[in-house]
């Protein structure tokens, strides 16, 4: 019964017609998988962050994205550990950052240049060679290790702050590495997420508009269901036993290439979470 039905089908998609729209079916098929998560996503994001490595501190290049925004979160970083961190930043020990997913350290020179003492973990090699580099030219000290938290810290290792700035949106389980950073933050340290909300905004805006239509970023950075909504990322965090801060949206004009805090947090946000216990 079903072998003639089979046959039949067959037949029909060698049919010079059928055939090119079968194929241009399955080839949107791959294509929206694509968009929606990458077949082997760690491997893959990793491999894409190290061919990345050389141009990431050209300001024009593909990380020009980051370089935008970096001014802003520096100065809202500085801000949090002043209002959150008022301990450390009235006794004379330095600020004790880890920057998890640091690229190649354009979060943590600043830091650095303002007292911090930093490590900058990345699990792409080449981004942790071009940090160091990047570090020895201007003349900072910065503690970079190649790897994810697990690996590249020892057990006892605590932080006053913990920032894992763009990064869960690469990572194919949030919770997990939440979990990996939560475990070194100090009491009273700040564990501060910036990500991408995963919402028909973001899709248009981070997605289409970013990679498509203005080419801000390289085609493939981010894929759609990676992207991480705020309650995910407050829900991973308050498992660990961190408490919820604040949140605040930003937004991205990719023509003009600004971008500013908003309210609105349905396509970029940044979250602030703390580890109950007296201020560091
Ligand atoms: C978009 S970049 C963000 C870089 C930096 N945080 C910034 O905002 O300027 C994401 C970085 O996270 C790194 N990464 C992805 N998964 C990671 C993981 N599980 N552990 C450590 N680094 C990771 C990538 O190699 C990449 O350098």
């Amino acid at each position: 019964m079903t072998t003639p039905v089979l046959s039949r089908i067959r037949r029909m998609a060698s049919l010079p017609v059928v055939r090119p729209v079968l194929e241009g079916a399955h080839r949107a098929f791959l294509a929206l998988r694509r968009l929606w998560r990458a077949p082997d996503a760690r491997a893959d994001e990793i491999a894409r962050f190290n061919r990345l490595a050389a141009t990431w501190w050209d300001p024009l290049g593909p990380m020009r994205p980051l370089h935008v925004v970096n001014a802003l979160r520096l100065e809202l970083l500085l801000d949090l550990f002043a209002q959150y961190l008022r301990g450390s930043a009235q006794s004379s020990a330095p600020l004790r950052v880890a920057d998890i997913g640091c690229g190649a350290g354009l979060v943590c020179e600043p830091l650095a240049e303002r007292g911090a003492r930093v490590v900058g973990i990345d699990a792409a090699g080449k981004n942790i060679a071009a940090a160091r580099l990047h570090a020895a030219r201007a003349g900072l000290s910065i503690d970079y290790r190649a790897g994810e938290p697990c690996t590249a810290l020892a057990p006892e290792e605590r932080f006053d702050a913990i920032l894992l700035l763009e990064v869960l949106e690469h990572v194919e389980d949030v919770a997990a590495l939440v979990a990996q950073a939560a475990r070194h933050l100090a009491p009273g340290g700040l564990l501060v997420a910036s990500t991408i909300n995963r919402t028909p905004q973001s899709f248009l805006a981070a997605i289409v508009g970013a990679e498509y239509v203005f080419r801000v970023l390289p085609v493939g950075t981010h894929r759609f269901g990676q992207l991480v909504r705020p309650a995910e990322l407050r829900a991973a965090a308050e498992s660990c036993g961190l408490e919820w801060l604040e949140q605040r949206g930003m937004r991205y004009l990719p023509v003009v290439h600004r971008a500013w805090w908003t309210r609105d947090a349905s396509v970029n946000y940044l979250a602030v979470f703390r580890r109950p216990g007296a201020s560091c």
